[in-house]
């Protein structure tokens, strides 16, 4: 499945829900009311089918994402109907990892094949004010992913002038000890909070520069779908990344498409681009239909993400994507 720039798409990145149980200040506003209804929520037959479909189409991989993927009820036996499908090579997940203690052995396995964590402070004050969450729940979490032998294990930090960009260093050292991948992410003016959230915005060659004063920083390879760049930290085995949406955008090699909880197909996370499948799915459309769907949208997948303008602004929250 190509688009019209010739750009492969491999990666689907499924949303099981946009709800949350964390309201991080770049994503979810405090008192926000709007999410979905559960019955306009796809339920796991028919995400089967239609991440049958993607596969059937040449998508290989599928990310679980939320909101929180964990407070959906369903999630263990989603993923179990997605591990039965042979045609895909991975299921992984991304999580804020609150209610991983309870099951990181289960989703293990059910056919997770890897997790990605938000872990944005290691103070218990600072993740409180950014997330509105316990940060003990999530280190107690992310312990129950190294029990499980979940690797490479990555922590996404998104980095914010202000409020966590000191912590960089420490985040380094708890990644060292506990031998997880690390990666930095900038802020993104998309959604509710985004505009915000990007008073916070620091350019990750900003923080490149000033480890690379601490360290040598060697290019290296990951496993993974996404846009990071990856590189080893001297001669400790850890390997951080950079996720640059705004200072160096990485359109030009995107693998994915999104799919939201209730079935809309969204070709950029930066445009408002999308079509819905559920309502394909519901009114009895064949496979064959909804695969010419799917292709059409494909075909008009936007070239890049924009998020100079802002009449473009994106008026979901982060959540109702999953990043
Ligand atoms: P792997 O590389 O497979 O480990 O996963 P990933 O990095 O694709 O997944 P994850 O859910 O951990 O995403 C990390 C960050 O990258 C999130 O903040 C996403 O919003 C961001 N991201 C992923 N894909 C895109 C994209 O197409 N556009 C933009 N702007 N951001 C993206
Ligand atoms: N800017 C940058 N990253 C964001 N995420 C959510 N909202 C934003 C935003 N406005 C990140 C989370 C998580 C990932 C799935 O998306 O931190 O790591
Ligand atoms: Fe929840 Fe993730 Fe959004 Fe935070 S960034 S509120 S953990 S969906």
């Amino acid at each position: 499945m190509r688009d019209s720039f010739g750009r492969e798409i491999t990666y689907l990145r499924l949303s099981v829900t946009d709800r949350c149980d964390f309201r991080c200040t770049y994503c979810l506003p405090r008192d926000y009311r709007g999410f979905a209804t559960p019955e306009d929520w796809l339920n796991p037959a028919e995400i089967e089918r239609l991440v049958a479909i993607f596969a059937s189409l040449g998508v290989r991989h599928v990310r679980l994402t939320g909101g929180e993927p964990l407070v959906r009820k369903e999630m263990l036996e989603i993923v179990e109907r997605l591990g039965r499908l042979d045609a895909l090579d991975e299921i992984s997940l991304s999580t804020n990892a609150s209610r991983l203690r309870q099951f990181a052995g289960d989703l293990r396995r059910a056919g997770v094949s890897r997790l990605n964590i938000s872990l944005d402070s290691l103070n218990p004050e600072t993740f409180g004010q950014i997330t509105g969450g316990d940060l003990h729940k999530v280190l107690d979490g992310i312990e129950a992913a190294i029990e499980e032998g979940f690797r490479p294990l990555k922590l996404n930090m998104v980095v914010m002038r202000g409020i966590n960009d000191h912590e960089v260093e420490e985040m380094i050292a708890y990644c060292m000890q506990h031998e997880l991948t690390l990666r930095f992410i900038e802020t993104m003016p998309v959604g509710l909070n985004g505009i915000e959230a990007n008073r916070h915005y620091v350019p990750l060659k900003e923080i490149e520069a000033r480890l690379r004063q601490q360290y040598s920083l060697q290019q290296a390879a990951m496993r993974g779908s996404g846009p990071a760049r990856y590189f080893r930290v001297g001669d400790s085995g850890l390997v951080i990344g950079f996720i640059t949406p705004q200072s160096q955008h990485f359109c030009d090699t995107c693998n994915r498409v999104r799919l939201s909880a209730e079935g809309d197909l969204h070709l950029c996370l930066g445009k408002e681009n999308r079509v819905s499948l559920r309502s394909s799915l519901r009114q009895g459309d064949s496979d064959e239909a909804i695969r010419d769907i799917i292709l059409a949208a494909v075909d008009r997948k936007p070239e890049k993400h924009s998020f100079d303008q802002p009449e473009t602004h994106i008026l979901r929250p982060m959540s109702a994507l999953g990043g």
